[in-house]
C-alpha cells in the first residue's frame, strides 16, 4: 500500500474530511515521501505494539490538525498550524526501533528520555530547508524536545548522552546545538528538563500525542508495560522473530 493511501485510511479513522485531508497532505507530503520516513513506516519500526512509527506520526499530525482547526474556529488565529504539523511529523523521528532494543545504557539515557534529541538531530539533518528561519526553528525544536511532557527530556550536560545518532548530533551546526541546549537548560533539574514547550504549537502537539498513544495505539498490557521496560514480548510473538 502506498503511503498516501495509508494516510487517507488514517484520515477516515480519525474522521478528517476530504478537504482537510488534502490540505494536510500538502503540508506533510515532502516529509512522508522522504526515504527515512518511508523506512519508519514498516517493520522493524514498531512504535506502540504493532503500529508502525510512520503510522503513529501521521496519526499525531491528523489529531494536531483537528485540534487546531477547532481552536481556530474559536478565534485562536495566532496558532501556527504549519509549525505544529512539523513538530508532529518530527517528534518521534528517532534513529532505531526502541522496543526490544537490547543496547545497555545508563538509566538517564533511556529511549524515553533521549529520543526527542535524536529526533531533532535527524529532522535538521534530513529536512534542512524547514530549519532556515531562526524563530521557526526555535519553535519546532522546543516542541519536539518537550513532546513527552509530563515525562522530562534528558538535559544537555557534560555527560555522555549515548544517542543512537550521536555522530549526527555532534555534526549539527552550532546554532542548532545552542537551541537544543537552551531548550533543556530551562527547567533543568539534575540530568533532566521538566517543562512543557514554551509554544502553544508544541503543547497542542504533546496533547495530540497522548490522545493517539493512549486512546488508539496501545492495545495490550504488554504495550503499556513496554513504555517502562522497553521490552514487548507480544511484539516478538506477533512478528514471529
Ligand atoms: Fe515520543
Ligand atoms: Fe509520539
Amino acid at each position: 500500500m502506498n503511503i498516501y493511501t495509508q494516510f487517507k485510511i488514517l484520515c477516515q479513522k480519525y474522521k478528517l474530511n476530504n478537504k482537510n485531508c488534502k490540505n494536510l497532505w500538502n503540508l506533510i507530503k515532502p516529509i512522508c515521501l522522504h526515504p527515512e520516513f518511508k523506512k519508519r513506516n514498516c517493520g522493524p519500526f514498531w512504535h506502540h505494539d504493532c503500529k508502525t512509527l510512520g503510522e503513529h506520526i501521521m496519526c499525531d499530525a491528523i489529531v494536531t490538525y483537528k485540534i487546531i482547526c477547532k481552536l481556530k474556529r474559536k478565534k485562536c488565529d495566532f496558532i501556527n498550524l504549519r509549525i505544529a504539523i512539523y513538530i508532529a511529523m518530527f517528534h518521534d523521528l528517532y534513529e532505531e526501533p526502541w522496543q526490544n532494543n537490547i543496547k545497555v545504557k545508563s538509566l538517564k539515557n533511556y529511549h524515553c528520555f533521549t529520543h526527542p534529541i535524536e529526533a531533532v538531530a535527524n529532522a535538521i539533518t534530513w529536512f534542512p530547508e524547514i530549519f532556515q528561519n531562526e524563530q521557526e526553528s526555535l519553535m519546532i525544536i522546543d516542541g519536539i524536545m518537550h513532546h513527552m511532557y509530563p515525562l522530562p527530556v534528558r538535559a544537555i550536560d557534560n555527560y555522555a548522552l549515548e544517542l543512537n545518532n550521536q555522530d549526527k548530533f555532534n555534526q549539527l551546526p552550532e546554532i542548532y546545538k545552542k537551541m537544543i541546549f537552551v531548550s533543556t537548560y530551562v527547567g533543568k533539574v539534575g540530568a533532566f528538563s521538566f517543562r512543557k514547550s514554551f509554544y502553544v504549537e508544541g503543547r497542542i502537539m504533546a496533547k495530540a500525542d497522548k490522545i493517539v498513544a493512549m486512546k488508539k495505539d496501545i492495545r495490550s498490557i504488554s504495550g503499556y508495560l513496554s513504555l517502562i521496560t522497553g521490552k514487548n514480548k507480544k511484539l516478538i510473538t506477533k512478528n514471529g522473530d
